[in-house]
């Protein structure tokens, strides 16, 4: 718990308290004495300790790695998701970023898509259900050693591998004027169309992400650019103009089906 040592900080946190679709609003609290080492998750975690002691109810919060890499921790720190520093999740934040006496207004992510569950704590099921819809290869790629014999030539394979670092944090969603989920949908699209196992289905896959996307009620994409900034893991815009070009080739290949079967 806290950090090993360091200066010690005060602050001030106006959090968010609501539970499911009550109405909520922002309840301040002290944190005393924080280890500038104290990553903002422990910082949270002695506040809550402190709360439980007061038989007051914790601020509920998501985690599960606290490494940066499942996606799950997430909130807005006075205004930026994840906080003020660049490609950093909440969880590997440090309280060092902050200074001593700073008010630290902290907010669930605000969309429609995402409803708040407790705090700030929201659910991100609508995420799973694009995923569900298309996010996976069901062609047989046979066994490891298979995948080694497949040469990729290596532009593609980097680009496969910077979409393939979104850890569906939905950091994007919640910077985005229109709550949209293209930057997320787009590495995930991105991710398997470059790679030769998931060219066989990247129409199909394309298609129906974009449809259970615009199902969930996410908004448009009006090339802001504010998912890309807020991104933990520095997703790129050019995802976003490959999934565009997947959907345009998926209607031409579709057209010219239809046109040469004489229909
Ligand atoms: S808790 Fe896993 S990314 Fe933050």
């Amino acid at each position: 718990m806290g950090g090993t040592g360091g200066k010690l900080l005060n602050l001030v946190l106006k959090v968010w308290r609501q539970t499911g679709k009550s109405e909520g609003k922002f309840v301040n609290y002290d944190a005393k004495g924080i280890s500038e080492d104290s990553s903002f998750l422990e910082m949270l975690d002695q506040v809550n300790e402190g709360l439980v002691l007061k038989g007051e109810e914790p601020i509920a919060f998501d985690h599960d790695c606290r490494e940066g890499i499942c996606g799950t921790c997430g909130f807005m720190i006075n205004g930026n998701a994840h906080g003020p520093q660049k490609h950093t999740t909440v969880c590997q934040l440090h309280m060092r970023v902050f200074k001593d006496g700073e008010t630290l207004t902290l907010e669930p992510w605000r969309a429609q898509s995402f409803p708040v569950i407790k705090d700030l704590m929201v659910d991100r099921s609508a995420f799973d259900r694009i995923i569900t819809s298309g996010g996976f290869i069901s062609v047989d790629t046979g066994n490891a050693q298979d995948a080694n014999c497949l040469p990729i030539p290596k532009p593609d394979a980097d680009a496969a591998f910077s979409a393939a670092e979104c850890i569906g944090c939905g950091a994007c969603v919640a910077s985005c004027k229109n709550a949209s989920a293209m930057l997320f949908v787009s590495a995930k699209v991105s991710h398997l169309a470059l790679l030769p196992q998931g060219k066989v289905e990247r129409f199909e896959r394309v298609e129906n992400m974009v449809a259970t996307m615009d199902q969930e009620g996410f908004g448009a994409c009006t090339s802001t650019g504010s998912c890309s900034a807020a991104c933990p893991k520095g997703i790129s815009l050019a995802n976003i103009a490959k999934m565009n070009r997947e959907r345009l080739t998926s209607a031409i290949f579709k057209r010219e089906a239809v046109q040469g079967d004489g229909i």
